[in-house]
């Protein structure tokens, strides 16, 4: 087992914060894990997976843990289905692509996400009308606090937007460890409806396609809109879209004929927080190292060296902006550290 000291965490969050921590391991084993948490002279431990989905604000006087654990391992299958459980290091665009060279289909709309398989089930990763849960079985996880590994089934997850129970009740007590999905080997269930992708596929020519064109179709919409972490750091969106009432959104499309929506409930609509912010004037606009990007206003960016805390200074103004000029609350997507 080797702790090393001061090791720098660019590389190991996609925004690409250049904030220092103390002392780091990286674990490819769970023995290792367990023996790693148990480490009582480091009391003070953050975990990174693929380092997606957060913002580091300052130097981490403790342990951080980077949870590198790797392998894809068919489970069973019949000639519809295959099950397959990955261990969380994997990355999770590569899985999908592993899927997608297998013919396996379930997740080819999920293609490009950054992060890991580990941290997929967190936040119930999702994109172009696909959700992780969709495709879920269950996942193991080892507890903070027995060091022992629990199963937990979809049900347990109680999966929502961009949400589940580890973001909840289960927060910060449970290190995910693999993830086992159940995919389909043939008749494959498209999800083409969502917009930008029937036109892309128009525009490819394509009129029946296979899992492999609807990826081909997300990753040309993903990278036309979105920065890719390795050029620009970011972390996808930012904000989560907020739910707002009915009663709101018809004030708002009062002063505003082309505001967005999608159905959620009988009183409740779907804004996107994009369009908000776009509205509000903030596409494009660059302050130094930092800023939001121009091509999707949800999306927050370091050109360089950007410092985190700025970030979180500009996440402050977006939201105060938006409840001022919308009366609609934003709540940031990303954790910030
Ligand atoms: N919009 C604007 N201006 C912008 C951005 C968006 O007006 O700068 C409008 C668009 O015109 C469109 C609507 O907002 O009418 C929706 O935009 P888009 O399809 O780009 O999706 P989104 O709601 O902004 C969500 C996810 C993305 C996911 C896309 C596609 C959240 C918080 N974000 O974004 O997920 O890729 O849908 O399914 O739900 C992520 O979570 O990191 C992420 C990138």
């Amino acid at each position: 087992m080797h702790i090393k000291q001061n090791i720098s965490l660019k590389p190991y969050n996609t925004f690409g914060i250049d904030v220092n921590a103390r002392y780091f391991i990286s674990v490819s084993v769970i023995v290792e894990l367990k023996t790693v948490l148990s480490l009582e002279n480091h009391p003070n431990k953050l975990l990174i997976g693929g380092g997606s989905n957060m913002l580091l604000t300052k130097d981490f006087d403790g342990l951080v843990i980077h949870i590198n654990l790797k392998g894809i391992e068919i489970i069973s299958e019949d000639d519809q289905c295959v099950t397959i459980k990955a261990n969380a290091g994997e990355n999770w665009h590569e899985f999908v692509l592993w899927c997608l060279k297998n013919n396996f289909g379930g997740i080819e709309n999920l293609s490009l996400i950054p992060g890991n398989v580990g941290t997929a089930p967190i936040q119930n990763i999702g994109a172009y009308g696909v959700e992780l849960k969709d495709v879920f079985v269950s996942c193991e996880a080892l507890s903070l606090d027995s060091k022992s590994i629990k199963t937990f089934s979809k049900e347990d997850c109680k999966f929502g937007y961009r949400n589940s129970v580890f973001k909840n009740t289960e927060r910060g007590k449970h290190i995910i460890t693999s993830v086992t999905f159940k995919l389909t080997k043939q008749s494959h269930k498209l999800n083409i409806n969502y917009g930008a992708i029937t036109s892309e596929l128009n525009k490819m020519g394509i009129k029946e396609p296979t899992i492999q064109d609807v990826s081909k179709a997300v990753i040309f919409i993903r990278e036309s809109k979105l920065p890719n972490p390795k050029e620009i750091g970011n972390s996808g969106s930012f904000f989560k879209n907020p739910v707002i009432s009915k009663d709101l959104f018809n004030q708002l499309q009062d002063n505003f004929e082309d505001i967005p929506s999608y159905p959620v409930s009988e009183d409740e609509v779907k804004v996107p927080a994009g369009w908000l912010i776009e509205k509000a004037g903030f596409k494009g606009k660059r302050f130094g190292d930092y800023g939001i990007h121009k091509k999707q206003a949800l999306v927050l960016v370091n050109y360089g060296n950007a410092n985190g805390e700025d970030i979180v200074k500009l996440s402050k103004l977006i939201q105060k902006t938006i409840k001022r000029l919308f009366n609609v609350s934003i709540e940031a997507e990303v954790n910030i550290i």
